[in-house]
């Protein structure tokens, strides 16, 4: 039962409990200063950063989050991030959400599509975590077999939607990973099949090993 607690749960256990219009109102009025500084020609810069600004209570200065269970979201690719967006709004979009749902839903295409070339210009920040470097090791070896061809360059890059796992924080890669193995998540057929056979050939060791890995690109 272990490798069932999903997102959501491990959310409600640590009594994470948010309020985006909170978070949203937070900090605003400041921004609102600094954004008409701006040069008029960065009207649009300007209009993305205030919006990914409401973000930031959660996911950190420009997308790069603070940890554990809050994924980084910058220097995704504009279209990952605006897959991610429209499949938090869609109730069988088939990403698993404890907040993102709720928070989707409040912007339009416009301001995603705003966000999604803001975030895409940030640079993403690995965590600075603990690692196991035996078990990352064993992961490295894992990820090149069954991995690599989609999470190309150890994971590092973003290649048709599938977001940046190297130095991704470990907690948000172990939810994102179970809700896989579960089919809480969507994830292509071919990466469903693959975790699965790793599972199924090493047990959770297999995931604890990958994230290892993913959490040593420092
Ligand atoms: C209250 C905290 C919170 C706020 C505010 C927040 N997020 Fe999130 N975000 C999360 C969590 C937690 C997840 C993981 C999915 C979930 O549990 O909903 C996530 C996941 C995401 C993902 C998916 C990342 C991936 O790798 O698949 C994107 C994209 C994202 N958020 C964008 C945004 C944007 C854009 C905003 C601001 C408009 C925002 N978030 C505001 C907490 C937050
Ligand atoms: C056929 C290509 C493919 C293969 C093979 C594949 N993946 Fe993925 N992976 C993807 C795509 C595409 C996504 C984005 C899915 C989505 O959220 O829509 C993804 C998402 C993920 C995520 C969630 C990332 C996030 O930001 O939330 C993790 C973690 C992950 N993959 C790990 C793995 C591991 C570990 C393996 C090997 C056992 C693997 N993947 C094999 C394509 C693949």
């Amino acid at each position: 039962m272990r490798h069932k607690i999903s997102l959501s749960t491990m959310f409600v256990a640590i009594g994470l409990t948010f309020s985006a219009s909170a978070v949203f109102a937070e900090d605003a009025p400041a921004k609102t200063e600094e954004a008409k500084t701006e040069a008029p020609a960065a009207g649009n810069d300007a209009r993305a950063a205030m919006l990914a600004y409401t973000c930031a209570g959660c996911h950190g200065t420009n997308g790069n989050s603070q940890g554990p269970a809050i994924p980084t979201i910058a220097g995704m690719a504009e279209d990952t991030f605006t897959d991610a967006m429209n499949a938090f709004k869609d109730p069988e979009g088939g990403k698993n959400a404890t907040i993102m749902d709720r928070i989707a839903k409040g912007y339009s295409d416009e301001d995603i599509a705003a966000m999604a070339s803001f975030f895409a210009k940030q640079k993403f920040v690995a965590a600075k975590q603990d690692f196991d470097a035996a078990k990352a090791e064993s992961g490295k070896k894992i990820h090149e077999k069954s991995c690599e061809k989609c999470h190309e360059e150890g994971g590092t890059k973003d290649v048709d939607g599938s977001g940046i796992l190297a130095g991704q924080w470990k907690p948000y890669l172990h939810y994102s990973l179970v809700d896989a193995l579960n089919g809480d998540r969507a994830v292509p057929k071919k990466m469903a099949k693959k975790l699965k056979s790793v599972h199924e050939e090493k047990g959770d060791a297999a995931i604890a090993e990958l994230i290892e890995y993913y959490a040593s690109q420092q």
